[in-house]
């Protein structure tokens, strides 16, 4: 049907069930989030995601459209897995997320990206910042987010169309950053290039179509970072040939 632009799809495979149980041992507590978020990673080295992948990110890019591999929404928590297209030169606005786990993995062409942790709330529409990577994500290196963890990010194809895997569990975090005041489940827009100080940035909440405007179309270079990141840590990579079949 013309006018939707994602398709549904129910990706079964062992990846899935294995990512499946993951999610249902981070609802139980059997796992907590950074225990999770190194397995998700573990399960995706042991995945050979371009290969069973392949063909989908080949229609993304041909298609220039998003593809959902697995939803589940229920009462309280709902999580989603997808293949996201970006076309050349287009930004996703920064924004902050609530309640929500991620991992994104660059499958094809490159993302430039700033991420931020956030220090301390000053109001209900601001907060302190800290940047912590502002660097080029290649295929295979991925960025992970959660509550307390790389919450602000903010990233952009580069002249190439890309294609990430994201990954996005809401409502399984024990604790929140603030309350919940009817934030967005995925992503809430903030604009961390307004000022700072030596010691960290104050990111404004933005309206996301103000966002769109003064980001969609833009290069992050464009803006400044307005204190630098003390030290850029390499982003942890998951790679696209199979350990497998190197061993
Ligand atoms: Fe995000």
């Amino acid at each position: 049907m013309s006018g939707f632009r994602t398709d549904v799809r129910e990706w079964r495979s062992p990846t899935m069930k294995e990512i499946r149980g993951l999610i249902s041992d981070l609802g139980r507590r059997r796992l907590n989030v950074p225990q999770f978020q190194k397995e998700v990673l573990r399960v995706y080295r042991e995945g050979n995601l371009w290969k069973q992948l392949g063909p989908w990110i080949d229609e993304c890019l041909k298609e220039k459209r998003d593809a959902i591999l697995w939803r589940e929404i229920m009462a309280t928590r709902n999580f989603t897995l997808q293949l996201l297209y970006m076309a050349p030169n287009t930004a996703h606005p920064p924004h902050y997320h609530f309640n929500h786990v991620s991992t994104q993995l660059v499958m094809a062409g490159r993302m430039r990206a700033r991420e931020y942790e956030r220090l301390a709330r000053i109001t209900e529409d601001s907060v302190t910042l800290m940047p912590v990577y502002d660097g080029v994500h290649e295929v295979g290196d991925t960025m992970q987010t959660a509550e307390f963890h790389r919450n602000v990010h903010w990233f952009a194809a580069l002249t190439e169309p890309t294609v990430f895997l994201n990954f996005n569990v809401h409502g399984l975090e024990r604790e929140t950053f603030e309350p919940d005041v009817g934030q967005h489940k995925g992503r809430n827009t903030i604009d961390p290039t307004v000022g700072g100080n030596e010691r960290h940035i104050i990111g404004h909440k933005i309206d996301v179509d103000k966002a769109e405007d003064k980001f969609a179309h833009r290069a992050i270079d464009d803006f400044p970072l307005i204190i630098p990141v003390k030290k850029n840590a390499r982003p942890q990579r998951v790679s696209p040939r199979s350990r497998k079949r190197a061993a």
